[in-house]
């Protein structure tokens, strides 16, 4: 499959089935996403009030809407209009004043001089290891930063999410290329419970990347960038990556860092 058919299936997937469609959008609940991002560089919600922020796969707008709650100035993309439709809904109703600016575009087709100004923030959680290139979307981002500014990224781990990795290919053995009976197989051996958007995304989803710690830091000493947090922390790449294996925890991993002058 060629990269331009990987990301038609990918844009028709969350056409279909927006994610993450929470059932409980109080107000509480959407800052404690926010309050999540900000914690990886130890920084409670006061860090967004004020700040300039721009999110890469918004999704349906939880994060968004939580930072604009915030006092964030957000400006969110997504190519998925389904998604895009979800997130305005959810801001039109969460946010009185101050509502993010939602933008269906592709990540990766984002220039360097798109807006008027760079950003204090940039986040891409969940979004650009379903694109066919995160490190360029991962550039991109940087492009967009302002200096001094900080970047938030969140990828599938290349070690951690092996275990889901096997799951997705015996999924995928039984049901081929059908996604419907991907979905339909994969709740049924695996996560029963859990709302037919989240396993969409589990098994659904023909194309996801997995990346490492080193390969992250190795992107930020590329691009400028000085590493500040991660979520979870680690001491020893590999290692503790292996460990989160071992103790089926953190097959997503969010690295954070700020924009050198
Ligand atoms: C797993 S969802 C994550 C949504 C949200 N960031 C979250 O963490 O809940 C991935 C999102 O990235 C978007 N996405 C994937 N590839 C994209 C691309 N090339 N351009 C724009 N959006 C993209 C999808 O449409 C989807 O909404």
């Amino acid at each position: 499959m060629n990269n331009k058919e990987k990301e038609k299936l990918v844009k028709e997937l969350y056409e279909k089935y927006p994610y993450p469609s929470r059932s409980d959008s109080s107000e509480e609940k959407l800052k404690s996403f926010a309050l999540w991002t900000a914690k990886t560089i130890n920084e409670n919600n006061d860090y967004w009030e004020g700040k300039t922020i721009l999110e890469l796969g918004c999704g349906t707008g939880e994060l968004s809407v939580g930072l604009a709650l915030c006092g964030g100035k957000v400006t969110a993309i997504d190519f998925s209009k389904t998604s895009i439709k979800k997130a305005k809904l959810l801001a039109n109703k969460k946010c009185k004043t101050n509502k993010p600016k939602y933008i269906l575009k592709n990540i990766l087709k984002i220039k360097e001089n798109e807006f008027k100004k760079k950003f204090d923030v940039v986040i891409a959680l969940g979004s650009l290891h379903h694109t066919t290139n995160a490190k360029k979307g991962f550039e991109i981002g940087c492009k967009n930063l302002s200096k001094e500014g900080v970047i938030f990224v969140g990828l599938y781990n290349k070690y951690s999410r092996l275990r889901h990795r096997i799951k997705r290919i015996v999924v995928r053995i039984i049901a081929g290329n059908d996604i419907e009976k991907r979905i339909k197989i994969g709740k049924l051996f695996f996560d029963k419970k859990i709302q037919k958007e989240r396993i969409a995304d589990k098994f659904g989803q023909v194309h996801e990347s997995y990346h490492s710690i080193n390969e992250v830091l190795e992107w930020f000493k590329e691009q400028n960038i000085e590493f500040i947090g991660s979520k979870p922390t680690y001491k020893t790449p590999i290692i503790d990556e292996i460990n989160w294996l071992l103790n089926k925890k953190n097959a997503f991993f969010v690295m954070s860092g700020k924009k050198n002058k």
